[in-house]
């Protein structure tokens, strides 16, 4: 018998918590749990999906401890996996993350540009936080971070924590899978194997075969040049009018290089003419999800905790997620199986900085990771890549000495910002707008 494992979800107020909770029930014969808890620093949040969810263990899975918690100690001792999804300042702060940058004309989104990078700025504390959490409760743990901006979270991590026992990852990539599987008549985005190289939510798939190792290169390109990743393919997740449209447009991001199949977010750097005209600055993603997404899961528990019984309620799993169990898996048993992850450079890509934190595939085992080797990148990749990790490298730096010019430079130097001059007045409203969450910028 497999042994059984103690988990705390920390962003446990989370839209994504029930989701993630139902997967992890759903995979209780692969992955056994002894104890469940959500951990979060907003309590009134927390309470009403911990509330539920309490409400719904008790029923269904009482051999199971669940604690819901605002206290680090409580959440943080005797664990063995902590899986991160904290979003730092919450949805008010996305807004703004979304919405400033387009009073200055440029994109406006929570992990590309300005907005990006503001977010940025206020995660690094806070994951920071929760690793350090770990280390002291339970200094055995791993963390599975999927907490946003990955790519600079990631950076900020490796530089300021690099012995800890964190791995980052995205699930982009595997929505993606998902529907080149469906491309090509398979189920499961298990039924691939894949190599890709990039950095978080910028990189490009170079192979895809089945597992026989057929070349499924061909028939995925035949669709996505003619409709992305759209057009009665299935998805795993993201089903809203501004997704589908990303999703169409990957077709012209992938003009730019036939060779690869693209990660969607490139068309903001790509296409930030396309996204602006496409954007209603008084109504975007944000709105779309509390609309949406947040509406629906605290709704979804409210209705539990006015009945006092889950009973006949069916979870929307966030089947998309068992990547989660999979990782947690291959770290517990030593399965050695190939994941998609934010790593260390380290020459897996020898013609690039070996201290970038690189998006490729690696093979995970009880002792960590190794990373598959991806060959030396053509000139386009390697140019746009060196620009985009300089901004999130110079993010960290700034984040760590308090500098305003560091962060002014890496404005200057994203792709989605036109001039320094655009980069400054930007950096100024985003100082104003972070005010309490960002370090004081000298
Ligand atoms: P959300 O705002 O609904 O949830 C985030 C939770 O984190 C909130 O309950 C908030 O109170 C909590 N939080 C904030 N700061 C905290 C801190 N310092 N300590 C403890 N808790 C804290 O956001 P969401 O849309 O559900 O997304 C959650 C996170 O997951 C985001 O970072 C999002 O970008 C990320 N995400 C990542 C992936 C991926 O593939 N990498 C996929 C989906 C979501
Ligand atoms: C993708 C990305 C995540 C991101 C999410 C946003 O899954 O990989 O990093 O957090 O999209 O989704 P949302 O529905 O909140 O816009
Ligand atoms: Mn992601």
């Amino acid at each position: 018998m497999t042994q059984k494992h103690s988990i705390v979800v920390a962003g446990g107020g989370s839209t994504f918590t029930p989701g993630i909770i139902g997967m992890l029930l759903d995979n209780l014969d692969r992955f056994p749990l002894r104890k469940i808890k959500l951990y979060d620093n907003d309590e009134k949040r927390q309470e009403v999906i911990g509330k539920a969810l309490e409400i719904l263990l008790k029923e269904r899975h009482p051999e199971i401890d669940f604690v819901y918690t605002t206290d680090p100690k409580e959440g943080f001792t005797d664990v063995d996996f902590v899986l991160a999804q904290l979003r730092v300042g919450k949805y008010e702060m996305r807004d703004r993350d979304e919405k400033v940058p387009l009073k200055h004309g440029c994109i406006g989104q929570e992990t590309c540009g300005p907005g990006g990078l503001a977010y940025g700025m206020r995660s690094i504390g806070g994951v920071l936080e929760i690793l350090d959490y770990m280390e002291e409760y339970s200094p055995e743990a791993w963390m599975l971070n999927y907490s946003n901006p990955a790519a600079i979270v990631a950076e900020a991590t490796r530089r300021l924590r690099p012995d800890s026992k964190i791995i980052n990852i995205c699930d982009m990539p595997i929505d993606l899978m998902y529907k080149m599987a469906d491309m090509v008549g398979l189920k499961e985005w298990q039924e691939l194997d894949f190599s890709y190289y990039g950095l978080n939510h910028f990189g490009w798939f170079t192979e895809i075969t089945d597992k026989k190792g057929n070349d499924l290169m061909p028939q995925i390109k035949e669709h996505v040049s003619v409709n992305g990743f759209a057009d009665g393919i299935g998805t795993s997740q993201h089903l809203d009018p501004s997704w589908v449209e990303t999703f169409t447009k990957a077709k012209d991001v992938y003009a730019l290089d036939p060779e690869t199949i693209p990660n969607t977010y490139l068309k903001y750097y790509f296409y930030p003419d396309f996204v602006m005209e496409h954007t209603d600055p008084e109504h975007t993603r944000v709105d779309e999800v509390r609309e949406g997404r947040e509406k629906d899961v605290f709704g979804f528990c409210q209705n539990i905790i006015d009945k006092g019984t889950a009973e006949g309620v069916e979870i929307e799993l966030d089947a998309h997620a068992t990547y989660i169990v999979d990782l947690a898996i291959a770290l517990a048993e030593n399965t050695k199986e190939r994941f998609l992850l934010i790593v260390e450079n380290n020459g897996a890509i020898p013609n690039f900085d070996p201290t970038a934190m690189v998006e490729i595939p690696c093979l995970v085992g009880k002792n960590g990771i190794e990373r598959i080797n991806q060959g030396y990148i053509p000139q386009f990749q390697k140019g746009l890549m060196e620009q985009q990790v300089s901004v999130e490298k110079l993010v960290v730096e700034a984040w760590v000495e308090g500098s305003y010019q560091k962060m002014w430079q890496a404005l200057t130097l994203s792709a989605t910002v036109p001039s320094a001059k655009v980069a400054k007045e930007l950096l100024d409203d985003l100082i104003e707008a972070n005010k309490g969450y960002w370090p004081e910028l000298n």
